[in-house]
């Protein structure tokens, strides 16, 4: 299995963000393994029950993020969001009517995981200079008190 090993490189500077980032990187890795050390429909079911709601968590917190930023990149987000979204819903139902293929690796490991790796690194990426704007306008505000009257 292609393991993929998070870097740096794929924070864009929003910590919850970030943390919801590399944790759903890491589920829909052990999704893979799990595939491939197929024991017990009840354990994927369990997988794939939690990365939807999740998923579906993170992609709205991270569409509201886009918005407040104006980040250049937030309607093409939107898009590869229902993309996504309809990607894990079919795994889904493959899954419950088949079980586990072949066919069914392959797309978990292509469509769901590669894919949200790359989504990261192509569009999620872009939230990173607003974001870091953002901080330093706040940071150059010299009207903001940064720390509290010492009296
Ligand atoms: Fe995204
Ligand atoms: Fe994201």
């Amino acid at each position: 299995m292609n393991q993929f090993t998070w870097d740096d490189s794929l924070e864009v500077g929003i910590p919850s963000l970030d943390n919801q980032h590399r944790h759903l990187v890491e589920q829909l890795s052990f999704l893979m393994e799990t595939l491939y050390e197929y024991k017990s429909s009840g354990q994927v079911e369990a997988i794939l029950n939690f990365l939807e709601l999740y998923l579906d968590n993170h992609l709205k917190f991270e569409e509201r993020c886009m918005t407040a930023y104006h980040c250049p990149a937030a309607q093409t987000n939107c898009i590869a969001h229902i993309h996504i979204r309809k990607t894990l819903k079919e795994v889904k139902l493959q899954f419950q009517k088949e079980g586990v293929s072949p066919q069914l690796v392959e797309k978990v490991q292509r469509n769901l995981y590669e894919w949200f790796v790359e989504h990261i690194r192509t569009i999620d990426i872009q939230l990173t200079t607003p974001v870091r704007s953002h901080h330093n306008e706040i940071a150059r505000d010299t009207s903001t008190p940064t720390s509290p009257p010492l009296h």
